[in-house]
């Protein structure tokens, strides 16, 4: 990086996320849409955030978006928000950004929300690239084989570009053209300014068009460069979109996972999403569905047929075999939950044995409650335990018994039946 070039430099980048995004077919916002656990904005925000190209990131929501506002500045106090009041187009949504935008920037950054494979470091070339010149625009093309729906980079016979034109406004011949823009733009600030007074309506869309700066600002210079990878310039405007961009994105984090060291025999019916963390020699079966916010240890077994939710952690040499669902729970070293049952808001200590078809009433129709299984506790099969409820120590519990809320199991004891009752003479000697 122009170390020298960055100190008299400002960036400020802006994510685009006031769209309608109407092709999505759905009444939920599309930059709320969760790509492998996350919403494509978070996914775009944190990419954006890692690559440390932005002194500050300007985030342009609508109306309908607004009650984001708090949890974005939270998130990062680089983060300002910008209203924009009609989905007037993307060159509006980048006017709202810029009344909100530090005066001290030198260079906007401009990304869409819904191009979410993009990487940091792809973020990082671009900006380096962008500030080593002095052009107006650096942008994000790429060379992709089914560009039908995105803005074609247009040139002249000598190859220079002349301008970008959205699908709706190409020609026949256009439409074959193959190098797409991304929707990622570096820009001086001072040009774009100027360049956005000069943008006209687009009558058919009823949309002022980002796009149209580049034909604006050619004799100040600019500049396409191709992303190595096209995949990360994939945008998404539609559920099919969304179903190829998870495929890529899941198999991104597998393979992160693979890389790591992390057995996962079937990684075509294994589903991980963003932010898990997984111990190493540890074994993920097919069909097993790992949700975000889920931290398992090493030498653990999870699966096939696992489902792991938010808020599991598992400590080490844990088995989570088949047909079990976690949630909220954590389960110490060394307890295995071998087949079918699910436990919910649960504490489960160490080397705990957990019996089939075991299962949690956590939920009462109002409150979820905690269910606390000490250590070396021996559940029986098709235990059902009812939270709040406690089992002590190396407590025992019969199969098919009925655990009642606040009727905790002593250190030791042993119950059985329905509802459960604690035999006063079998003491289970805990080792
Ligand atoms: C845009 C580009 C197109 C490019 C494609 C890449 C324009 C005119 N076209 O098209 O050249 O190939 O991205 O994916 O820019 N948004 C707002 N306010 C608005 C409209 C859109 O904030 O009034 C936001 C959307 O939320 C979205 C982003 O801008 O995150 C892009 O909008 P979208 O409608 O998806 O543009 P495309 O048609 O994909
Ligand atoms: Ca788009």
């Amino acid at each position: 990086m122009d170390k020298k070039g960055l100190k008299k430099r400002y960036v400020a980048a802006v994510v685009l996320a006031a769209g309608k995004g109407v092709r999505m077919k759905s009444c939920q916002p599309k930059v709320l849409t969760r790509l492998c656990g996350k919403t494509l904005l978070d996914t775009v925000i944190d990419n954006l955030l890692k690559s440390k190209t932005a002194s500050e990131v300007i985030v342009v929501l609508n109306k309908e978006l607004l009650g984001l506002a708090q949890q974005l500045k939270a998130k990062n106090n680089k983060i300002k928000i910008a209203i924009q009041a009609k989905p007037l187009g993307t060159a509006d949504a980048v006017r709202q950004a810029l009344k909100v935008v530090s005066k001290k920037s030198t260079d906007i950054f401009v990304l869409s929300a819904d191009v979410a494979l993009i990487t940091p470091t792809t973020l990082e070339k671009l900006i380096d690239v962008h500030l080593a010149r002095e052009r107006a625009i650096t942008f994000l093309s790429a060379f992709i084989d089914n560009p039908e729906g995105y803005g074609r980079i247009i040139r002249n016979k000598a190859g220079t570009i002349e301008r970008i034109t959205e699908e709706i406004d190409l020609g026949d011949e256009e439409k074959e053209i193959r190098e797409i823009n991304s929707g990622i733009y570096c820009f001086q600030a001072a040009a774009l300014q100027r360049a956005l007074k000069d943008i006209s309506l687009r009558k058919n869309k009823k949309e002022f068009y980002l796009t149209d700066v580049v034909a604006l600002l050619l004799p100040q210079g600019v500049q396409a460069v191709a992303c190595d990878n096209p995949e990360e310039a994939l945008g998404i405007n539609c559920a099919a979109d969304l179903v190829r961009i998870q495929k890529i994105m899941a198999s991104r984090i597998i393979g992160g996972f693979l890389a790591a060291g992390i057995k996962i025999p079937d990684p075509a019916t294994t589903y991980i999403e963003s932010g898990v963390e997984i111990g190493q020699d540890t074994v993920i079966y097919p069909f097993s569905y790992i949700e975000s916010d889920v931290k398992i240890g090493k030498h653990c077994s999870i699966g096939p047929f696992a489902r792991l939710r938010k808020g599991v952690r598992l400590s080490d040499k844990v088995t989570v075999g088949n047909f079990i669902e976690l949630s909220r729970t954590r389960v110490g070293s060394g307890t295995l939950m071998k087949h079918f049952g699910y436990f919910g808001d649960s504490i489960i200590g160490k080397g705990a044995n957990i019996g089939a078809g075991s299962v949690t009433a956590n939920y009462d129709g109002k409150n979820k409650h905690t269910t606390t299984i000490d250590d070396a506790a021996f559940i029986g099969c098709d235990t059902v335990l009812i939270a709040p409820v406690k089992v002590g120590k190396g407590a025992v519990t019969g199969a098919g018994s009925v655990l009642v809320k606040k009727r905790n199991i002593p250190k030791g004891a042993v119950a059985v039946g329905v509802p459960a009752q604690v035999l006063a003479r079998k003491i289970h000697k805990v080792k």
